[in-house]
């Protein structure tokens, strides 16, 4: 394969996928939320070539992606909330931040030098199959340039990566569609840094009330660092909350549109917000295209879901 090819996409190279990441080559593969841009975590060259790779800030640090959480307790130290977590909503949408372990064999460059260590065990069947395969600590981020909109199909992903990636598995579209919910348990209260796939509501009920970091301007002080406004962004401005549509903009839809206008897209019919996430992405990505102005969104409740979709779409509307 010349350099100049994209990648490969493959429904189960699994075997392939393994020597790849084990000779320190990356991997991308789909998993229940979004596709994962996937490098051998215990090694410095192949997390360089991820963060290389998505043109990302280095002190944004990566997900760890395991099997199993007897892998998970080899690498952080895992109290009481984490095993409750762990117990309802593992294998799943939620990454846990937790305290590394003195002996943990991770990359300070994966965790961006910081002394926890965020861990997610996902659910899909192939992240599952090449994860137990590889037998090592797999990071992960999604597996976009630094900046724009997560991959929900593995053509997503070689529009993103093309010659990036030595491989791409294709696990069709993400049954979520949203990024994990990351929740940071190195203090005594539970903090959620990026709303996601696991809706609060489930995490407040299983631990008890959870604090919500606020989303952190650019060039401030950074306390959750993938927390930048802007991010997650299509190319054409986003406008939200859209009751009508402007000339040159296309109208993305939830649930029935105002009279007279023509949806260019619907993300749920029936107002569903499950459903709305399932497409989220692949909507703005669609309709990122030169013939429109710009992309007006009607307003999506916060319920569920929606939190976590809002979340994204005021990313995406951000000031660049
Ligand atoms: O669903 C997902 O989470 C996907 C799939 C592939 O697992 N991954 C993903 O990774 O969205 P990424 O890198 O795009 O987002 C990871 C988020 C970032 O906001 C990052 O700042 C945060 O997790 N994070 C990672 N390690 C952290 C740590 N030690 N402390 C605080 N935040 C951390
Ligand atoms: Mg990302």
């Amino acid at each position: 394969m010349s350099t100049e090819d994209p990648a490969t996409i493959e429904p189960s190279g699994i075997d392939s996928a393994v020597e790849h990441l084990r000779n320190g080559r990356l991997v991308a593969f789909p998993t229940e939320t979004v596709y994962g841009l996937g490098g051998d975590a215990t090694s410095d060259l192949s997390v360089t070539r991820i963060f290389a790779a998505k043109e990302r800030p280095r002190f944004n640090p990566l997900i760890i992606h395991l099997p199993d959480v007897a892998a998970v307790r080899n690498l952080v130290v895992f109290d009481d909330r984490a095993k409750r977590l762990a117990d309802l909503f593992w294998p799943g949408a939620l990454t846990l931040v937790l305290p590394r372990r003195p002996d943990c064999r991770v990359s300070l460059l994966a965790s961006a030098g910081l002394d926890s260590l965020a861990v997610r065990i996902p659910a899909h069947p192939l992240a599952q199959q090449l994860l137990r395969a590889v037998g090592r600590p797999i990071a992960a981020p999604s597996a976009n340039r630094s900046g724009r909109v997560s991959p929900t199909t593995a053509a997503h992903v070689r529009d993103e990566l093309a010659d990036r990636v030595s491989l791409i598995l294709d696990g069709g579209p993400c049954r979520v569609g949203l990024e994990s919910t990351v929740l940071d348990l190195t203090g005594e209260m539970a903090c959620l840094l990026r709303p996601g796939g696991l809706a609060q509501a489930a995490i407040e009920a299983a631990i008890g009330p959870v604090m919500r970091a606020q989303p952190i301007a650019d060039g401030a002080v950074r306390l959750g660092p993938g927390m930048m406004t802007s991010h997650y962004a299509p190319g054409l401005p986003v406008r939200l909350e859209a009751t009508d549509a402007r000339p040159g903009e296309a109208f993305l839809a939830f649930g029935a549109p105002p009279a007279g206008i023509v949806p260019a897209l619907q993300l749920s019919v029936d107002g569903d917000p499950v459903e709305a996430a399932q497409h989220l992405f692949a909507a703005l990505r669609a309709l990122d295209r030169p013939e429109f102005t710009g992309i007006a969104i009607m307003p999506i409740p916060e319920d569920g879901l929606g939190a976590a979709i809002n979340d994204r779409l005021r990313r995406a509307a951000a000031p660049r």
